[in-house]
């Protein structure tokens, strides 16, 4: 589901309440990973190691889309590739609180 914020919502299943919500951290298979204020989750992650594909690093070429598993993302802009339900592009999205990610160094 998307709004005029560019918040995305993936389906429901072992979201973090929003009172749970706090600071921006990301959860991988590898463990809570903080974010810093003003980063993108692309940045969190590789900032802790993992290696996600991109390209474009802008919203527009959809080779970073990863499965967003709980939480909500919010893009500063709206991305021009496509991502559907339950995705999202960590190269232009920031986390609402804690996300889970389908993720893993690798
Ligand atoms: S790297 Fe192109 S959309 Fe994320």
């Amino acid at each position: 589901m998307s709004d005029a914020t560019g918040t995305l919502t993936p389906a429901p299943h072992a979201v973090p309440a929003q009172s749970e919500a706090g600071s921006p951290r990301v959860h991988t298979q590898d463990g809570v990973l903080h974010a810093h204020p003003g980063e993108s989750v692309l940045e969190t992650l590789e900032r802790h190691g993992h290696h996600v594909e991109f390209q474009c690093r802008s919203g527009y070429c959809g080779a970073c889309r990863t499965p967003l598993l709980a939480g909500s993302v919010h893009y500063a802009a709206v991305p021009l590739a496509f991502v559907s339900q339950g995705e999202c592009l960590p190269c232009c999205c920031q986390p609402v609180g804690a996300i889970r990610l389908d993720i893993q160094k690798g």
